[in-house]
């Protein structure tokens, strides 16, 4: 690509302005040199699937506190869990938690596998929960692209193709924005962008840290991305 979303601008920010999340380090602990728990980026990441992150927080919170490791959650039986998942829905993924937790805690040791593509076989984990984990636990460079993400890079672009047409052309531009330090920083911090900054209807421009190099902003039109398909 001639152009890249500058990592080093973005993650700048994101050590400002990340918001405070129950399954990130504080940027204290980061700077102590303590390493992201893969037990709780998984989890965190599987509740996140469906559920946004205001609900998530208070259901992480009471999981981790139960099942502190995934040898407890593990040791566990379906129906606590089951019982505690309530209200965050779709509860397939409360089973294949616990498939998953099983077999992480005895085939693998209690250690989770460290590559996309190995965790891609564990229950419940598809290729974007798995460049999630990977990225943000085990520092892989793997293009993490959801909702926001596509937003924001729709918009810094300009992509005029819509959405489902886009989505490879995206998934390029994240992929050769990520940087091989701090990938999943680099995702997370795209995913605050999205959330606070870079938000559908009314985007906060001014106070973006991209608006620089940001091409729908420099058109004036940052809404009319992404391009929605006519219907
Ligand atoms: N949505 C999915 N994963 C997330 C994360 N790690 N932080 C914030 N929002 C998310």
């Amino acid at each position: 690509f001639a152009k890249l979303l500058p990592a080093d601008v973005l993650l700048a920010w994101y050590d400002r302005h990340q918001r405070a999340l129950p399954w990130r380090l504080t940027p204290e602990a980061h700077a102590a040199g303590d390493r992201a728990d893969p037990y709780r980026v998984w989890l965190s990441e599987i509740m996140l699937q469906q559920t946004t992150v205001k609900a998530v927080k208070p259901y992480f919170e009471r999981f981790v506190t139960l099942w502190p490791t995934v040898e407890s959650l593990a040791a566990a039986g379906e129906e606590p869990v089951l019982r505690e998942w309530a209200g965050l829905g779709y509860y397939s993924r409360a089973r294949n938690l616990i498939a998953c937790a099983r077999r992480v805690a005895t085939d693998l040791g209690g250690r989770f596998p460290q590559t996309s593509l190995e965790l891609q076989d564990l229950p419940g984990i598809g290729p974007y929960t798995a460049a999630a984990i990977a990225a943000i636990a085990f520092n892989e460079r793997a293009a993490v692209v959801d909702g926001n993400i596509e937003r924001v890079f729709s918009r810094y672009f300009a992509i005029s193709a819509p959405l489902p047409q886009a989505k490879a052309d995206i998934r390029e531009h994240v992929l050769a924005a990520t940087p091989s330090l701090r990938p999943g920083d680099f995702a997370q911090a795209l995913m605050d962008l999205g959330a606070t900054l870079c938000t559908p209807r009314s985007p906060a421009c001014a106070l973006c840290p991209l608006e620089e190099g940001c091409v729908a902003r420099r058109g004036g039109n940052p809404t009319a991305f992404p391009v929605k398909a006519p219907r």
